[in-house]
Order: structure tokens, then sequence, then C-alpha cells
């Protein structure tokens, strides 16, 4: 599969902690990815929105540009915009190393996975909680990732929709999906991390429970000692 290099470590399944940077302070970028770096996250989730695809309008490639002279870490940009293949080589300019979009969104699926790879990056497909599966399956041979949405995309801080919990143990039964890394975003906390583990969840996207705590370092850790257990179990059944 072509993760690039500085991706690779994470796809195995490890119950990776991206924290989303949407609710990080801004004003300080550099500062909060060298604090979150010395917890121990284990890269960056950039959520891109257009006021069009979502209501919400965030940020775009100088954010990822400067995120990536911050760290080494992997930089997974998750676009929430109508167009993404308008933008798939200036993400890649900017240094992303996986860039994923939603099957919602109006362009060609198969066009901007192809494109993502062609920029040497790894692709990923997003679902909303009332996207079924059957719209990403007739893709799945042509991604990297498949992003589980377990809140509709366009803000933090939303409840946990419990009907991605399905999808991930649907997607973990698919021959078709065997190699993916699976990443569930939106309502991930210490309530929630295991259910999401448990039922197949590779990579964790976390934006209010790290930014809204007053300790990014024990809110990792809380995430990190909540989830292993499952990922254990997980292991130990061999469901991937
Ligand atoms: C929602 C975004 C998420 C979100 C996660 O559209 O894709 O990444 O910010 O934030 P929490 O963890 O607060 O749901
Ligand atoms: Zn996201």
């Amino acid at each position: 599969m072509p993760f690039p290099d500085r991706v690779r470590a994470l796809t195995e399944a490890n119950a990776a902690i991206l924290p989303s940077m949407l609710l990080c302070d801004f004003g300080h970028l550099a500062r909060e990815i060298e604090q979150l770096v010395e917890v121990g996250v284990d890269g960056f989730h950039w959520d891109v929105m257009d006021g069009e695809f979502v209501p919400n309008l965030t940020y775009g490639m100088p954010i990822v540009a400067a995120a990536r002279q911050a760290t080494d870490l992997p930089l997974d940009v998750h676009l929430m915009i109508a167009h993404p293949g308008r933008y798939v080589r200036a993400f890649a300019e900017a240094g992303a190393d996986v860039v994923t979009f939603h099957v919602e969104a109006r362009d060609d699926p198969a066009e901007v996975l192809a494109a993502i790879h062609g920029h040497g990056m790894a692709a990923g497909l997003a679902c909303n909680p009332a996207t079924p599966l059957s719209q990403i399956e007739p893709y799945l041979d042509q991604c990297d990732l498949v992003l589980v949405m377990s809140v509709p995309a366009g803000f933090g801080g939303q409840p946990f929709d419990r009907s991605a919990l399905s999808k991930l143990a649907a997607l973990r039964q698919w021959a078709a999906a065997e190699h993916h890394v699976l990443e569930i975003d939106g309502g991930i906390h210490t309530g929630t991390v295991a259910d999401a583990v448990a039922h197949g969840a590779d990579w964790l996207v976390v934006g209010s429970a790290i930014f809204r705590s007053d300790n990014y370092e024990s809110s990792v850790q809380q995430l990190r000692r909540t989830a292993e257990p499952a990922l254990a179990a997980r292991l130990s059944t061999g469901t991937q």
C-alpha cells in the first residue's frame, strides 16, 4: 500500500491517537504541536472545511504547511469540502501524508483517490453517519484508509453516534477492507474509545477530549489506558 514512510509505523493496529487540531490554540500552533508530541500522540488530524460541503469554515494549506515545519509526525488531512480534487496537489505541496475526503462530496471518488496516490500520499475515503457503507465499497480497492464518521462532519464537540460501531465491525469483516486502516472521528473520549477500538478502529481522532481538558498528558494517557485492553482483546480473538 502506498503509505509514505513517515506513516508506515502507524498502519499497524495500535490504537493510534491523532488529535483533531480544530480546537487547538492557533495563536501558538508550534507550541501546541510540541506539547502534543511530548505527551506521545501518534500524528495530527487537520479538519479542512469549506463552508459549502459543511456549514463550518476552517483552514487550509498554510496551516498544514506550518505544521509540517513543526513536526515529523504524520499529518492526516480530513477534507470536508465539496471539490476535494481541486486541492490534492496543494495539500501534497503543503506536506500532507494522508488525504481523506468524503464519498458524499461532488467529485468522482475514483479520480480523487488516483490523484492523491499520484502525489505520493495515502488516500482515505470518509462517510458520514447517514451514509451507508455500500457507497464506499466500489472504491475500497483504491483506498488505503476508511474514515468512519461518528458525528456528522462539520463541528467538534458533538455526541458519539453508535452507528459508527457497526460500520467498523462490518468493514473489518470485508475481505476487500482487510488491509485498510480504519479511522474513527467524532465524539471519542474515555466513554467511547474502548467500543471504537473493540469494533475495529485503528486510528482514533480526538478533539474536545484533549483540547477541552486542562491537561493534555493525562487526557492522552487516560485514552490510551482505556483503549489498550480493548485492543488486546480484539487482537487475541484474531479480529485484526
Ligand atoms: C468533525 C471533525 C472532527 C472533530 C473531532 O467534523 O471531523 O475531527 O473535530 O472533534 P471531537 O473529538 O470533539 O468530536
Ligand atoms: Zn476530522
